[in-house]
């Protein structure tokens, strides 16, 4: 399948037409990007990486009857998947305080949240991604009542599924943020990526970060060497492609 037009340049992949009008090419990028893409940095393969991490977890989450734009990974970077009209929200699930719930609100770090928070932020750079509530989502006209508990009962799903996956590979899947859209039909499906550019993931022994956190800390030198980490330990040998 050929890349037609770039439809869209996000800060870490790029979405390409193709000859078939309902799916699309991701291409994901070596970038790496912090703080709304103030900083950026290239780390060798980190595409590779999240696309094959990626497509793992949208298998496992397929089989548990969560549906997502996944098609196909033709090369380690490239994906095939599904068109989808994003909503510009980033569903954000928590597990265990830490970063900005600790310094905003009364949780000690590393304690756990039961049932988990779901959180919504308006995914615009240019408005720096502030959290939304059910009046502003519906008031700015993003999505319905009946989305908004869709997208929730989504993610807690999704949450449950990858909570067990994760632990299963010694991880703790501490938070992370997914994206939705629909499809030509108007189902709601899961897009974007789960990899560790959007999840906080600690060793379950060491507590060892093992994610993105890393490179929002400045220890540049060490976030390939998490991801490849994680790679390895949820990636079957006979699915490793790189
Ligand atoms: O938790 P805190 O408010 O400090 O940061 P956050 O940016 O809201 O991150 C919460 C979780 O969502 C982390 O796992 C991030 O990796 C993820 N996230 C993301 O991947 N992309 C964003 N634009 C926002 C959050």
């Amino acid at each position: 399948m050929d890349k037609k037009e770039l439809i869209n340049n996000g800060k870490v992949k790029s979405v390409y037409a193709t000859d078939n009008p309902d799916e699309v090419i991701i291409e994901f990028r070596d970038d790496m990007t912090a703080g709304d893409g103030e900083r950026k940095e290239v780390m060798d393969n980190k595409g590779a990486y999240n696309a094959i991490i990626s497509t793992k977890i949208f298998k496992v989450l397929e089989e548990n009857g969560i549906e997502t734009q996944f098609i196909d990974l033709p090369e380690p970077n490239i994906m095939i998947a599904k068109k989808l009209e994003m909503i510009p929200i980033e569903v954000i699930i928590r597990n265990i305080a830490t970063g900005s719930l600790i310094r905003k609100y009364p949780f000690a770090e590393g304690s756990r949240l039961e049932p988990p928070i779901v959180q919504m932020d308006f995914k615009a750079d240019e408005y720096h991604d502030p959290m939304l509530n059910d009046s502003l989502i519906k008031a700015l006209g993003i999505a319905t009542q009946e989305e908004i508990e869709i997208l929730t009962q989504k993610a807690l799903k999704i949450n449950e599924i990858l909570t067990k996956f994760f632990a299963d590979a010694g991880i703790i899947l501490v938070d992370f943020k997914i994206e939705f859209g629909k499809d030509k039909d108007g189902n709601i499906l899961l897009g974007d990526e789960i990899s560790p550019d959007g999840c906080r993931l600690w060793d379950s022994e060491t507590l060892e970060i093992l994610d993105k956190e890393l490179f929002r800390k400045g220890k540049d030198s060490e976030v390939m060497n998490a991801y490849i980490e994680v790679y390895n330990r949820v990636i079957p040998d006979s699915e490793k492609v790189i």
